[in-house]
């Protein structure tokens, strides 16, 4: 079975990549390197393209006939997003839109998409199921649900099968040290904590104290990329079984804040990690925190490194082997 997969040399899709090799799919890659890395792509052909081109959606799929697609390529700075909207409508809901027309014209029906806890906005409780109501608080967010609205209008229309994966907050790096995350510009927050463990940073801004929550700071439930990846190859397989749509939150049910992140990563590191309070940023909720129950129990998916100080210690190697430290 070949997959075309957008934004396939990025952080997430090239261990999704990686994770379908393993499991005996051809994962063909669809990306621009805008902000993805030529040397991530390893476990299957390469097509240079770019979403917001009909022409070059069209001409991977004519050269590689794919059964289905996994569509990861977006632009995915929430701040970002408030500043230049048009630049996430563009690529992430015009693109899309390109892609799902292309999928009609070219007979591909099967679609695992990449959505985010972003669409929820500031969520009615925590921790958060599917059935609660998605009202984004920012454009970024907006571009995901549009996302998920086309895809199942078509769904209803019997164009596509897909599997909305609502992420919460991808962290962590491959367990081998092969792959892991590098932004440019990084704005995560475990990144960027441990550039400040290494050194390559002064201190690092914790933005907002203030928070309703036990120490002030917000709290977020970080997942493993190989374990989000997995969850991937999961959905793909319960699409091959059978028409239907299905939207999914991957997360790991456990939150931590920036302050208990930051204690982690000296713990994993050994290293003090300067830093300092600063005002909160601009459309951040107070507490993201995932239920999967609906992922486990559909996609017998069972996450394999819940310890926060595992995925930390994974995303530290990574570190060490990109910066070569030691
Ligand atoms: N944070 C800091 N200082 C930093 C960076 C982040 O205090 O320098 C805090 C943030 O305020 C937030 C937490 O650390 O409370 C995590 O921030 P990230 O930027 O790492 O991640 P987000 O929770 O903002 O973003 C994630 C995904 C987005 C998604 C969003 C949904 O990366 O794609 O969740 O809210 F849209």
């Amino acid at each position: 079975m070949i997959v075309l997969v957008t934004g396939g040399a990025g952080y997430i899709g090239s261990h999704a990549c990686r994770a379908l090799k393993n499991a005996g799919y051809e994962p063909v890659v669809f990306d621009n390197f805008e902000n993805g890395y030529r040397e991530n792509v390893k476990w299957g052909p390469f097509y240079e393209g770019d979403i917001r081109k009909p022409a070059d959606i069209d001409g991977a799929m004519a050269k590689f006939k794919p059964d289905a697609v996994m569509h990861f390529a977006a632009y995915a700075y929430v701040g970002e997003s408030v500043q230049k909207p048009e630049k996430y409508y563009l690529n992430n809901v015009v693109g899309s839109y390109n892609l799902l027309d292309a999928m009609q014209r070219h007979q591909v029906k099967k679609l695992v998409f990449s959505s985010s806890c972003a669409t929820y906005g500031v969520p009615d409780q925590v921790p958060i199921t599917e059935s609660q109501a998605q009202q984004p608080v920012n454009p970024y967010g907006n571009t995901k649900l549009i996302m998920e609205m086309m895809m199942r209008d078509h769904s209803d229309a019997g164009k596509i099968d897909y599997a909305a994966l609502r992420y919460f907050n991808a962290a962590g790096a491959s367990v081998d040290g092969e792959i892991g995350e590098q932004h440019v510009p990084e704005t995560h927050l475990i990144p960027l904590v441990l550039d400040a463990a290494s050194g390559r940073r002064p201190d690092v801004t914790i933005y907002g104290n203030d928070y309703p929550t036990p120490d002030g700071t917000c709290i977020r439930d970080y997942i493993h990329v190989e374990d989000l990846a997995d969850a991937h190859v999961r959905a793909l397989r319960l699409l091959a079984g059978g028409r239907g749509h299905f939207a999914f939150n991957l997360g790991n049910g456990r939150g931590f804040s920036v302050l208990e992140i930051i204690a982690a990563v000296e713990k994993v590191t050994g290293r003090k990690v300067p830093y300092r309070f600063g005002p909160r940023r601009a459309g951040d909720p107070a507490i993201l925190v995932g239920d999967s129950t609906l992922a486990c129990a559909k996609l017998g998916w069972n996450p394999q490194h819940r310890q926060i100080d595992d995925i930390i210690f994974h995303a530290w190697n990574y570190h060490k082997k990109v910066w070569k430290l030691e």
